[in-house]
C-alpha cells in the first residue's frame, strides 16, 4: 500500500515538469542565411513547436560556449531542450538523440551544407551523402549517416 502511495506522489510531481519543458526552439543563424529559414519550417512542422529565429553575426561565439567544435560548422545553430544541432541535422536524429540523451553527448552537428539534408533540398542538384556527428564531453563519433 505505501509504495503505491509513493507512486502516486511520484506521478504528482513528474507531470507538470513535463508540462513545462515545451518551450520555443531557438535557432541563431548567419544573417541573412535563406536556408536556414527552411530547416526551421521543418523543425516547427515537425516538432509541432515554435522557433524563435536569432540574427547572430557573432555564432562562432556561441558555438563554442556550447561546445561545437569549429571543424563541423555550418550555418545556423539551434538549442533544443538543452541540446545543440549544428547545421542541416535530420529532424528524426534530433528526435532520437533528445529521446535516449547519450551519456557524453551533448548535440548533434552535420558540417557544412550537404546538398539533399534538410532545408538543402534543391530540385535538380544531387543529394550528397553525409555525417550526423555526435559531440560533446564524451569525445565525438557518427551518430547517423546519410546518403
Ligand atoms: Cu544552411
Ligand atoms: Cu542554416
Amino acid at each position: 500500500m505505501k509504495r503505491v502511495r509513493l507512486l502516486a506522489v511520484a506521478l504528482a510531481f513528474t507531470t507538470p515538469v513535463a508540462a513545462v519543458a515545451v518551450e520555443p526552439v531557438v535557432m541563431h543563424r548567419d544573417p541573412g542565411c535563406p536556408c536556414c529559414g527552411k530547416w526551421a519550417e521543418q523543425v516547427k512542422a515537425q516538432f509541432g513547436r515554435a522557433v524563435r529565429i536569432v540574427d547572430d553575426a557573432n555564432r562562432p561565439s556561441l558555438m563554442k560556449s556550447r561546445g561545437v567544435p569549429q571543424d563541423l560548422a555550418s550555418c545556423h545553430t539551434a538549442i533544443i531542450d538543452g541540446m545543440t544541432f549544428e547545421g542541416h541535422v535530420p529532424i528524426a536524429d534530433m528526435k532520437r538523440a533528445l529521446a535516449s540523451r547519450p551519456r557524453g553527448v551533448s548535440g548533434l552537428a552535420v558540417a557544412g551544407m550537404p546538398m539533399g539534408s534538410p532545408g538543402m533540398e534543391m530540385p535538380g542538384m544531387k543529394a550528397q551523402s553525409y555525417d550526423v556527428v555526435a559531440f560533446g564531453p564524451g569525445g565525438r563519433r557518427v551518430f547517423a549517416h546519410h546518403g
